[in-house]
C-alpha cells in the first residue's frame, strides 16, 4: 500500500513553482534584509513561519471524537501531526473567510457539495492536483478543477412510518407532490443546505420550472411548519406527527445506535424507501475535503486527503459516521448495509453548488420556510 507515500509529481511540481515564485525576490539588498531577518529570528528564538514539514492544520465540521482515531492513524503511518479545530460548518467557513490568507488552516473538512462550492466561491480554497485522488475518487464526487474532493457519501431517501404507509404507494420524489400525502410530510427548513442541494439536483435534472412545481406541491403537503434537524423529522414520523420524512441516511443510523431508548424506538418505527430507482436514482450528497488558499503545509494536506480517500480510512470512516464509502466495493457499516443497495443519482455534484442560488430562490417563492 504505497498510496500514501507515493510521491505525487504534480504536487512536487507545484511546490517547486512556489519556491520559484518566492525566489523572484532577489538582489543584494533583499539578501541582506533576509539575512538580517534570519539573524533576528534566531536571536529571538522564534520559529520560522515557513511550512512545518510535520504538521497539517484542519478546520473540521466533524466532531473530534469521530475523526480523531483516523487522524491518529494517519500520524502513525506518515509522521505528520494533525492539529484540529472543530466547529459548525458555516461558522468554520465564515472564520476562513475572515482570516483570509492569514488563516492557519491547511485543510477544510465540511459537508455538502453546495457548501464546498460556497467555500470555493468565497475564494478560500485552492485547486490541488493528485493522481492518487483522481484515481480514488470518482469524477462526479470531486470538483472538476481540484478545489474539493468528496470523502463520504450520504443519501437522502424517503423515510416512512412502517405502520401507516404502504411502501407500494411510494416511488419517486415527484410522487410526494401527490395530494394523497396532504398534511403527512415532514422536512426540515429550506435554510438547510441539504434541502437546497436537493432542489438544486432537481433543477440540474429537470429545469427550474419543474423543480419549482415539485417544491410547491411538497410544501402544500407539509404536516407542519419545518422545525428541527433531520433526526427531528424522523422522530416526528415515529410519533405520528407525520407519515413521511426526507432525511439523510446517517441520521437514521445515529437514532438506531443511540443509547436513548426513545431514539431507538423511533428508528425501529420507520423504514427507508429508495426513490427514483427506475430513473435517475436517489439523491445523494457528500462530505469532503478542500485545501485552503492559505495552506502553508500543502503537501501534508494533500497526503491527508489521499489517506482519507484510501481503502483503510474509507472503511473506518464509513463505520464511524454511518455514511457510505466514496466508491463501490468498500464495506459500509453493517447497519447501513442492512438497508440494502440502491441506485444513487450520478449527477456531477459540483452542479449542486452551481444551482444553489436558484434553489434558494425557489424555496422562497414556494414558501418553504
Ligand atoms: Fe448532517
Amino acid at each position: 500500500m504505497n498510496r500514501l507515500f507515493a510521491h505525487n509529481y504534480n504536487l512536487l511540481k507545484d511546490n517547486d513553482e512556489r519556491s520559484k515564485r518566492v525566489g523572484i525576490l532577489s538582489g543584494p539588498w533583499v539578501s541582506a534584509g533576509i539575512a538580517a531577518l534570519f539573524a533576528l529570528l534566531l536571536c529571538a528564538g522564534t520559529p520560522l513561519q515557513a511550512a512545518d514539514q510535520n504538521v497539517v492544520n484542519i478546520y473540521s465540521y466533524r466532531q473530534e471524537i469521530l475523526i480523531r482515531p483516523l487522524l491518529d492513524r494517519f500520524t502513525e503511518i506518515s509522521g505528520i501531526e494533525v492539529k484540529l479545530v472543530s466547529g459548525k460548518a458555516d461558522v468554520l467557513l465564515q472564520r476562513l473567510k475572515s482570516e483570509g490568507r492569514n488563516s492557519p488552516a491547511d485543510l477544510l473538512l465540511t459537508a455538502d457539495a453546495g457548501r464546498l462550492h460556497r467555500a470555493l466561491e468565497a475564494g478560500v480554497l485552492q485547486a490541488v492536483h493528485s493522481k492518487i485522488l483522481d484515481s480514488l475518487i470518482p469524477a462526479i464526487y470531486r470538483e472538476p478543477d481540484g478545489y474539493w474532493y468528496a470523502l463520504s457519501l450520504r443519501a437522502r431517501p424517503i423515510i416512512y412510518a412502517i405502520d401507516r404507509v404502504n411502501p407500494q404507494d411510494l416511488k419517486d420524489y415527484t410522487g410526494l407532490a401527490d395530494e394523497k400525502w396532504y398534511g403527512r410530510i415532514c422536512v426540515r427548513s429550506s435554510n438547510s443546505i441539504y434541502n437546497q442541494s436537493h432542489i438544486a439536483s432537481l433543477i440540474a435534472h429537470h429545469g427550474i420550472a419543474a423543480a419549482e412545481s415539485w417544491a410547491k406541491s411538497l410544501v402544500q403537503n407539509f404536516a407542519r411548519k419545518p422545525a428541527g434537524g433531520d433526526r427531528d423529522q424522523i422522530r416526528a414520523v415515529a410519533s405520528g406527527e407525520c407519515d413521511i420524512a426526507l432525511a439523510n441516511t446517517y441520521y437514521l443510523a445515529r437514532l438506531a445506535s443511540s443509547e436513548n431508548a426513545q431514539d431507538q424506538a423511533a428508528a425501529a418505527a420507520v423504514a427507508i424507501h429508495w426513490p427514483n430507482q427506475d430513473g435517475i436514482g436517489t439523491h445523494v450528497n457528500v462530505s469532503g475535503a478542500a485545501v485552503t488558499a492559505s495552506a502553508k503545509n500543502l503537501a501534508n494536506a494533500i497526503k491527508l486527503i489521499e489517506f482519507l480517500a484510501g481503502d483503510e480510512a474509507q472503511e473506518i470512516y464509513a463505520e464511524t459516521v454511518y455514511e457510505y464509502p466514496i466508491r463501490d466495493g468498500l464495506a459500509a457499516a453493517p447497519l447501513v448495509a442492512s438497508w440494502g443497495e440502491f441506485k444513487a443519482d450520478d449527477l456531477n455534484l459540483s452542479l449542486l453548488g452551481k444551482h444553489n442560488a436558484e434553489a434558494v430562490r425557489i424555496a422562497d417563492r414556494v414558501g418553504w420556510q
